[in-house]
């Protein structure tokens, strides 16, 4: 008798479970149904607060009045458990009080700031990136934000255009690997915890491919080209799980990414099967008009929905169309449904229907934005990210009994431009907590070292004035460091540049203290490689320390005595001039390659320049060295369905600790299309003790030998292929061959 109690009382109690539990998916279906279509179009609606704009801004009195109406959905620029609590309250006084989503570009850090994205991707460090990012989405989480608009993922050769600082540099398989990490580290063990915020992958798509650098301009370029190099990253971000992506201003062969069916309805939602939602750039669908792609905001609306444009960022596109466009019967509710679905669901994933203030406790903002953890770990990374350029006759690293040290530059003092472009502000930054370079200085040396400044230049202006100073403080020191570069604004969205120099006199300072004869090291910050030819050339030691977040001091001081040895490695190629750009590692070899970087006769070149560049893709030095030796392949001859598995020894031969990227590179010899001279298939960063030797172990598998044949097909080709292991892309140490039959 008693079991079948037990049996009934179970049954019971499941059944009572089960209809209380039920699916995000009935949720949102139940929720859809008690929505009017004005409701419904309320959610695709997002505006930004008015403290800060990160794109034309169009004032809109009545953004509190709308929230309570239901007409937004979703708010960025909002940030603090103050504000975002306030906001919140307005939606809760909404009839179906569905609660508002705050988005905030945390693109390297939100209070303790990171290196910038691309520095952060010169340490080749998965695990460093995925801390930065989960170390981001705590603080930011923490003050309310749900939503990160990171990683941006594009892949770009141009660095001409100012957004390569948010980005992974110009290699697929190196962007494709961080941007994985990076989505896991914004949205952690599972979105919904309190600590997580939503990912979203940006910009879909190749507007890193902008003709001329020029920022929002064109992209022209051939399916193959947007399936080999720009697609990747965004699928890496998919198979990482990533909430939310972001399309981009750009058109793509003519039609803009925002109204692109091809991109958003056929590969994203259709081949790639991705359940998330597309939020537009800042007025995207709206400046379709401006593309001359829309003849009117309407227009533009239908395209964009149509197009699978999910949300509307502030261009009031669908808030103003789209209900008369489902009543013209030119739109069908279920297109509308089927965004409002894409981002209810989010809503719910988030839990913030069970609790629309998870987000917002100010104990736990406190705590976060404040943690020594934290601060240490982006002191870690930021070191990580410096790349050693040159260091002729071993300046570095210098003694802490340096009896006088000058520093001097534009970059000495300056806490805002360690920041870099997208730090996260309110209503103005707060830079206070940045570490200078100075003070870094100040933090590291004893008392027995005597420190002098100068400013010597502005960052960008023709003003010598400050020369002679500069040189007497260096004619009174024992070792001069120069700190110099771009001002914070200088890299960044809408901050393309025709020219990329050093600006303003800086390098005319460089000459002048290194004319005085002193030891002198170069630090350069900035958001994209630069040219700076001259410094490359005659003087012996450059950190390229580009924008390194709240520890910049801490961390230059750290490589610059030898606290950490430099470990970097450059994720962009850096060109001689411009006239060199587009440059990058991964070229096809063309019918008549230069034989060597200064033959010109009937060959690809430029007669007024070599045609190397001046740094290449995946460069960087260390304080000690590393021999590369005894390269095994399992195997000469495989099919597609087997692996070549590949052992190197690399020995730290120097005398201090070490770390070294290795990379492995492949050479498809002959294909059905042309290949890549080389391509990053594979990397270790290995910690070596000094004399220490590891084995490392690669595995080459089909995926790494194919590539997008002239059919779009998935393909690789019997054939030839050299295996590369090298310390830069222009540092071959090893090589081998293998045949792959069919
Ligand atoms: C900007 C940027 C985008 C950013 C958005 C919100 O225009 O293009 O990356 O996330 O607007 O600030």
């Amino acid at each position: 008798m008693n079991k079948h109690i037990i049996t009934l009382s179970f049954l019971i109690t499941s059944f009572v479970v089960f209809s209380q539990h039920k699916t995000i998916d009935q949720k949102v279906d139940e929720l859809l149904s008690q929505m009017t279509l004005e409701e419904k179009v309320g959610q695709l609606n997002q505006y930004t607060g008015d403290w800060t704009a990160t794109g034309p801004i169009t004032i809109n009195p009545n953004k509190q009045e709308e929230i309570k109406k239901g007409q937004i959905g979703s708010m960025l620029n909002i940030l603090g458990t103050k504000y975002t609590r306030q906001y919140q309250e307005l939606a809760m006084q909404s009839r179906l009080k569905i609660p508002l989503l705050f988005g905030q570009d945390v693109v390297h850090g939100y209070k303790t700031t990171f290196p910038i994205p691309l520095a952060e991707a010169a340490s080749w460090d998965l695990e460093a990136m995925e801390l930065s990012a989960r170390i981001a989405a705590i603080e930011a989480s923490a003050s309310g934000i749900h939503w990160t608009f990171a990683p941006m993922v594009d892949i770009s050769r141009d660095p001409r255009w100012g957004r390569v600082m948010e980005g992974a540099g110009e290699d697929t398989y190196l962007g494709s690997q961080i941007a994985y990490a990076r989505v896991k580290g914004f949205q952690g063990e599972k979105l919904g915890n309190v600590n997580s915020v939503m990912a979203t992958a940006k910009h879909f798509v190749a507007y890193g491919a902008a003709v001329g650098g020029r920022d929002y301009n064109s992209v022209d370029m051939s399916e193959r080209m947007l399936w080999e190099t720009y697609l990747p990253p965004f699928k890496a971000t998919i198979d990482a799980g990533v909430a939310t992506f972001m399309n981009s201003f750009n058109d793509l062969n003519g039609i803009p990414a925002t109204g692109n069916a091809y991109l958003q309805r056929e590969i994203l939602k259709g081949k790639w099967n991705y359940s998330g939602f597309v939020v537009s750039d800042w007025g995207s669908i709206g400046e379709m008009v401006n593309h001359g792609y829309a003849e009117n905001s309407k227009e533009a609306a239908f395209l964009a929905l149509t197009a699978g444009s999910d949300m509307d960022m502030e261009s009031s596109s669908y808030i103003k169309n789209l209900v008369v466009l489902v009543k013209e019967n030119r739109v069908p509710v279920s297109l509308i449904d089927d965004a409002v679905r894409r981002i209810l669901h989010k809503k719910f994933e988030l839990g913030l229907f069970d609790d629309p203030y998870k987000f917002s406790n100010p104990a736990r903002e406190k705590e976060a934005l404040n943690n020594p953890e934290h601060t240490k770990a982006a002191r870690e990374i930021a070191a990580k990210s410096i790349v050693l350029l040159k260091n002729e006759n071993k300046i570095l690293p210098l003694s802490k009994n340096i009896k006088t040290i000058a520093f001097i530059g534009p970059m000495v003092k300056p806490l805002r431009a360690n920041h870099g472009f997208w730090a996260v502000e309110l209503k103005e930054i707060d830079s206070t907590y940045i570490v200078s370079q100075w003070k870094g200085l100040v933090n590291k040396v004893g008392k027995n070292t005597k420190l002098l400044y100068a400013k010597g230049s502005d960052i960008n202006s023709q003003n010598k004035e400050g020369f002679a100073e500069a040189v007497s403080i260096a004619n009174q020191a024992d070792v001069v460091i120069m700190s110099v570069g771009e001002s914070w604004n200088m890299s960044g969205e809408a901050k393309s540049r025709s020219n990329i120099h050093l600006p303003g006199v800086q390098e005319e300072l460089i000459k002048v203290i290194q004319a005085t004869g002193k030891p002198l090291v170069v630090l350069i910050n900035a958001g994209r490689p630069l040219v700076f030819d001259w410094t490359a050339d005659h003087t012996p030691a450059i950190l390229y320390t580009w924008w390194l977040g709240s520890e910049s001091g801490n961390a230059i001081a750290d490589v610059l005595f030898g606290d950490y040895n430099p470990s970097g490695k450059l994720p962009m190629t850096f060109p001689r001039n411009e006239g060199q750009i587009p440059i990058y590692y991964n070229y096809f070899n063309t019918g008549r390659p230069a034989q060597n970087e200064t033959a010109t006769n009937y060959v690809s070149a430029y007669i007024d320049l070599k045609n190397s560049p001046k740094f290449p893709f995946g460069y960087g030095l260390s304080y000690t060295t590393f021999q590369y030796s005894d390269l095994k392949l399992s195997s000469q001859k495989i099919n597609s369905s087997e692996k070549i598995e590949v052992t190197v020894n690399i020995t730290n031969t120097g005398k201090i600790f070490g770390e070294e990227v290795v990379q492995l590179y492949l050479r498809d010899k002959v294909g059905s299309v042309v290949r890549p001279v080389k391509e990053l298939k594979d990397f270790q960063k290995v910690k070596l003790r000094a004399g220490e030797t590891k084995t490392l172990n690669f595995t080459i598998d089909k995926e790494k030998l194919s590539f997008f044949n002239d059919k779009l097909e998935w393909v690789a080709e019997p054939g030839d292929f050299e295996v590369m292991i090298g310390a830069s892309s222009a540092d071959i140490r090893l090589r081998s061959d293998f045949e792959l039959i069919k």
